[in-house]
């Protein structure tokens, strides 16, 4: 199937806007819109499907390649490019961290076989320097790194931005940065100015890429504050943040990336960071597996 085709019967894109409210930032009247790329779809939800669309196009181009990627044993990534290959016709390769796993080793990766997707377990030190296993290395595949940062994944944000520039006429739009894909291609898009909150201590990283696309740093705001650790899920202060933000606006969010993100704009709010009469657009970028 064509992935317009597939786009326009399945996927809810443009996504949805929602504006939400609080006495916090209404009474500094400031308006809050929430992007809901998490609604794009159950499987491919949020920035998964941004990343992967141009991947799928150039795979459509030359039927002849496989899609290859890496990831561990419940990737949501790996999981989405699965399903995207087996709804598109598109055949995808999986190299999964872990030679003690197989197929059945839990219902993710069942499925993912079962979506026909080639899955190859490598020991963890192989994973670690992103070896290609023999028995496909005369393959011919295209290489979707992991976390999906790359040229062709900054270039997937071009649609994402098209939609917010159609909408919405914001003054800032804050986004959570893992590999930085996402806020860094919608940078090269979008005049808005972003708010990156970063989720690992990868400063140093997002700083180079975007020396290496020439991004300016008045275009993109990187804030390191709201990392907390690693170990995000013993974080009280972060778990009590997101169950208290779905009761209150009915959006489900998680602890690595978007609960990160809504806690350091809650947290910026408090501190008055933006002037009054502001608009934001919060990126919701999915996260959410399909059985939290
Ligand atoms: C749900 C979610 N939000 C945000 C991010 C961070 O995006 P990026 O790696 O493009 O910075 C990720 C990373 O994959 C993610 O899974």
């Amino acid at each position: 199937m064509d992935i317009e085709k597939f786009q326009n019967l399945h996927l809810q894109v443009p996504s949805p806007i929602e504006e939400i409210f609080d006495p916090l930032w209404t009474e500094q009247n400031i308006r809050i819109l929430v992007k809901r790329d998490d609604l794009i779809h159950p499987i491919i939800s949020g920035n998964k499907w941004r990343k992967l669309k141009e991947y799928i196009h150039l795979a459509q181009e030359t039927p002849e390649y496989s899609l290859l990627s890496f990831g561990g044993a419940y990737s949501n990534h790996l999981y989405s490019l699965a399903y995207t290959g087996y709804m598109v016709g598109l055949h995808t390769i999986g190299i999964i961290r872990g030679e003690e796993l197989n197929i059945t080793s839990n219902p993710y990766l069942h499925q993912m076989s079962q979506w026909g997707m080639n899955l190859i377990f490598i020991s963890r030190s192989s994973y670690k320097n992103k070896e290609i296993p023999k028995e496909i290395s005369h393959q011919k595949y295209i290489l979707i790194p992991e976390g999906g940062y790359s040229d062709v994944g900054l270039k997937g944000m071009k649609t994402l931005a098209d939609e917010l520039n159609y909408d919405i006429h914001a003054d800032y739009l804050i986004t959570a940065i893992g590999t930085g894909t996402t806020g860094l291609g919608l940078s090269q898009y979008i005049s808005t100015k972003i708010i990156g909150i970063l989720t690992l201590n990868n400063l140093d990283e997002i700083h180079e890429h975007m020396h290496e696309h020439s991004i300016k740093p008045e275009n993109i705001e990187l804030n390191s504050a709201y990392i907390f650790d690693k170990y995000a899920k013993n974080h009280e202060i972060l778990t009590d943040f997101c169950i208290e933000f779905e009761q209150k606006h009915q959006i489900k969010i998680e602890l690595i990336y978007t609960g990160r993100m809504f806690y350091g704009l809650y947290d910026l709010l408090k501190k008055k960071y933006f002037e009054s009469g502001s608009t934001l657009v919060a990126l919701h970028t999915g996260g959410i597996k399909l059985t939290d």
